[in-house]
Parts: C-alpha cells; sequence; structure tokens
C-alpha cells in the first residue's frame, strides 16, 4: 500500500503529516510512502531526508493523489475549506483520507466528500483513551499551544516574567492565570512557572486541582458547584447560563490582580464558554495581556477576535487559532507520530482492518462506502443548527 503526504495548502500552515524518521516503522508493515515536492520544506524536513529513508517523490500533486491508496495531511479538507476543495476532484473511490477533519463542525464537507467515496478517518475524534494516547493529536498539538500561548504573552506584555533581585531594584514576579486546565492549560502553568511566573489556574473539572498543583500552580476555588461539571473521556460538559454567569463575575474578581491570563476553556463540539467579560478586562492592570486559546471557537473572552491582535482598555487580547503551525518542526515531529501509530493500528497483514466494534476506529471513522457511518456527525447532519 502507498501512503501519500502532499503539500499542506492552507496558509499559513507548516507542518507536515508525516516526517522521514517515522518511515522506517511504516515500512515494517509494509507501507511505502511516497511525497509531494516540498512537503515538508516549511516544518525543516527537506524531500532528500524523505528519500532518504525510503520515500519516493511524485511528479505532481495529481500523481501523488493518484498512486496513494492513503493519504495523510494534517489538515483535511473540513479543515481546509477554501484551498482544501481543490483536492476534491484528486480523490477517488475508496480512496482513504487521515487528518484533521473538522467533523463536528464541518459535517457538511464529511458527507461531501463521503459522496466520492473517501473514506475519512478524524485524528480529532481519537479518544482519550490509554492505548490510544500516542495517537492523541488534539493532545500533542495542545501541549504545544500552552507553551506558546505563554511565550507570546511573554513577548506582549511590558513586563519581564521572573523575580529578579538587582542592583537596581527588586523586579516583581508576573502573576499568570491560566483559565481551563486541560492538555493545553498544564502545559501553559508549567511554562509559565519555568519563566518564573507566579501562577494560578482554575478549572470547572474538580478532579484537576492535583494537577495544578503537581505543576506548581495554585488551584483557584470559585463558589460554584461543579459537582456535574466532568463529561466523558476528561472533557468538561456544557453548564447551564446561570452557572456561566456566576462564573464570570467570580473569575473578574480574580482576573483583576493578575497580569496574563491564558485561557483554553473548551466543550468539544461546542462553541466556547464566555469566561471573560469585557468589564473583567477593563478591570486588569494596564498592559496586561490575554491570550485566548479558544479563540477558533468564538473565544473565551468577549473581545477576542481570531488571529487579531485586540487592544482595549490598555489590555492586549491575542487570539491566535494555528499556535502549533508556528512550532512546525517539533509540530510535525509529534504529529507524525500520532499518524504513524494510527496507520500501524489501522493496517494488519499489509490490508486496511478497520473492525467497527473498536473503540478507536468507531471513534475516528467518519465515511466508509460512500455513507457517513460517524453517529455524532450523523446527528449533525440531521439537524438543522450543527454548530449548537
Ligand atoms: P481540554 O479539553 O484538555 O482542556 C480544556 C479544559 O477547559 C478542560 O480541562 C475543561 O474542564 C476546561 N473547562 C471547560 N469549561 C470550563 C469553564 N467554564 N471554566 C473553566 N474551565 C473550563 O482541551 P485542550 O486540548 O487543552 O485544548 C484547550 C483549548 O485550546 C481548546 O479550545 C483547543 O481548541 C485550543 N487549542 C488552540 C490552539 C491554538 O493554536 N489556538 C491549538 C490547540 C488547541
Amino acid at each position: 500500500m502507498i501512503v501519500g503526504v502532499p503539500k499542506e495548502t492552507q496558509p499559513h500552515e507548516q507542518r507536515v503529516a508525516l516526517i522521514p524518521a517515522d518511515l522506517p516503522a511504516l515500512q515494517k508493515v509494509g507501507l511505502q510512502v511516497q511525497i509531494e515536492s516540498g512537503c515538508g520544506q516549511a516544518a525543516g524536513y527537506p524531500d532528500q531526508e524523505y528519500l532518504d529513508k525510503g520515500a519516493t517523490l511524485a511528479a505532481s500533486r495529481a500523481e501523488l493523489f493518484a498512486h496513494a491508496d492513503i493519504i495523510v495531511q494534517v489538515r483535511g479538507l473540513g479543515s481546509n475549506l477554501h484551498e482544501g476543495m481543490n483536492d476534491l476532484a484528486h480523490f477517488r473511490k475508496g480512496q482513504v483520507l487521515i487528518g484533521f477533519q473538522e467533523p463536528l463542525w464541518e459535517p457538511g464537507v464529511i458527507a461531501e466528500q463521503a459522496g466520492h467515496g473517501v473514506l475519512l478517518l478524524s485524528m480529532e475524534l481519537m479518544p482519550r483513551i490509554s492505548r490510544a494516547q500516542s495517537m492523541d493529536a488534539l493532545s500533542a498539538m495542545a501541549n504545544i499551544a500552552g507553551y506558546k500561548a505563554v511565550l507570546l504573552a511573554a513577548n506582549t506584555q511590558p513586563r519581564m516574567f521572573p523575580m529578579l533581585m538587582t542592583a537596581a531594584g527588586t523586579i516583581s514576579p508576573a502573576r499568570v492565570f491560566v483559565i481551563g486546565a486541560g492538555v493545553a492549560g498544564l502545559q501553559a502553568i508549567a511554562t509559565a512557572k519555568r519563566l518564573g511566573a507566579k501562577v494560578e489556574a482554575y478549572d470547572v473539572r474538580p478532579v484537576v486541582r492535583d494537577q495544578v498543583e503537581s505543576v506548581g500552580a495554585r488551584f483557584v476555588e470559585l463558589e460554584l458547584d461543579t459537582q456535574q461539571a466532568e463529561g466523558s473521556g476528561g472533557y468538561a460538559k456544557a453548564m447551564g447560563e446561570d452557572f456561566y454567569r456566576r462564573q464570570r463575575e467570580l473569575l473578574a474578581e480574580v482576573i483583576a490582580h493578575n497580569d496574563v491570563v491564558i485561557s483554553t476553556a473548551a466543550i468539544p463540539g461546542r462553541p466556547s464558554p464566555l469566561l471573560v467579560t469585557r468589564a473583567a478586562v477593563q478591570g486588569m492592570r494596564p498592559g496586561s495581556v490575554i491570550v485566548d486559546l479558544a479563540a477558533e471557537r468564538g473565544g473565551n473572552c468577549e473581545l477576542t477576535r481570531a488571529d487579531e491582535v485586540v487592544q482595549e482598555y490598555n489590555v492586549t487580547i491575542l487570539g491566535p487559532t494555528n499556535l502549533p503551525a508556528t512550532v512546525p518542526y517539533h509540530a510535525s515531529q509529534m504529529y507524525s507520530r500520532n499518524v504513524a501509530t494510527f496507520l500501524k493500528y489501522i493496517i494488519k497483514d499489509k490490508a486496511l482492518h478497520l473492525p467497527p466494534d473498536d473503540e478507536i476506529v468507531r471513534d475516528t471513522l467518519l465515511t466508509r462506502d460512500g455513507e457517513v457511518v460517524h453517529s455524532r456527525v450523523q446527528s449533525l447532519l440531521e439537524t438543522t443548527s450543527p454548530k449548537t
């Protein structure tokens, strides 16, 4: 079987789905890799490194799609709506596409590809279970985003992070508040601590308190009933509007005494909960910075605009939506390992093996034999307003 690695086409996407170091393990299970020229260039992996590891080079993108049984991408069509659609004509019936596909946000695009007979596997729906950990691309990318968010904040704010005692006086440490202590949040805490900041964090899931403390932050208690806040798979559940209203009020008090807020609160398949109001921003000290990692889904802060720098009340609000692509070498290394492990999982005896009762297959398989087969995507397609 041939695995094709095309060049990513979304503007600013610098990652690549497979890196040369993972090719030998794929060859062992009978997978040959073919690349489109330049696929790894922006991430720091030149064509020659792929060829040295046994890959072949396609003469063109069209030829790559014609040869490959399985296409691996960072951004499948659902997460690359404009440029990605140009590939639709390249796909053929029965061809497999593995990548981020945005199935819960773009179910129509998933259905369209099903119509073309493409078999789609979604990296973002990988279950958060122990045996799938090494394939959990969302966590790998969130880890990078948490790290980079702190660097952005440090670079933007007019203060330094560490406490410094110098002959020119004592500099007090920056105060950083992390909202949402999942994968991105925990990495943000750890990174801010390493830079010397004083860090506190909050999450609706009480169970993360120990994790927050183990990476060196103080866990903020709010007077809210969070007994029902934990959903399945380590994700949070959506709460009622009264809960969020009260939470916003209580958070504003904490936000007011911090210099930096990194917000990461997310509910899978839902718009981001609104947690930082305009009034809370107004209450921050001049020069404060908010990095809203939830920007792509509307943001946790009322003033966030995706991929823009907003300045209001002397506070800077950043809403970057693709931080992993700004660290493309390591982001590709991690994503490639996730993809290669997944490929090895679904290839048995040199053929595709997708038992429908396997949890990993059931959660990630979107389309098969011309149909959408994923129950959540099916129900989204049946509702009139798929994004709420
Ligand atoms: P996660 O699900 O592991 O963590 C989100 C956390 O938010 C959970 O611990 C959850 O309990 C918490 N949460 C939910 N509602 C909350 C509320 N009302 N108050 C406080 N905490 C709340 O998600 P992960 O993987 O850490 O991703 C976090 C965010 O970062 C997501 O929005 C994700 O899309 C985004 N992300 C952004 C990137 C970027 O470049 N901007 C890249 C990767 C991820």
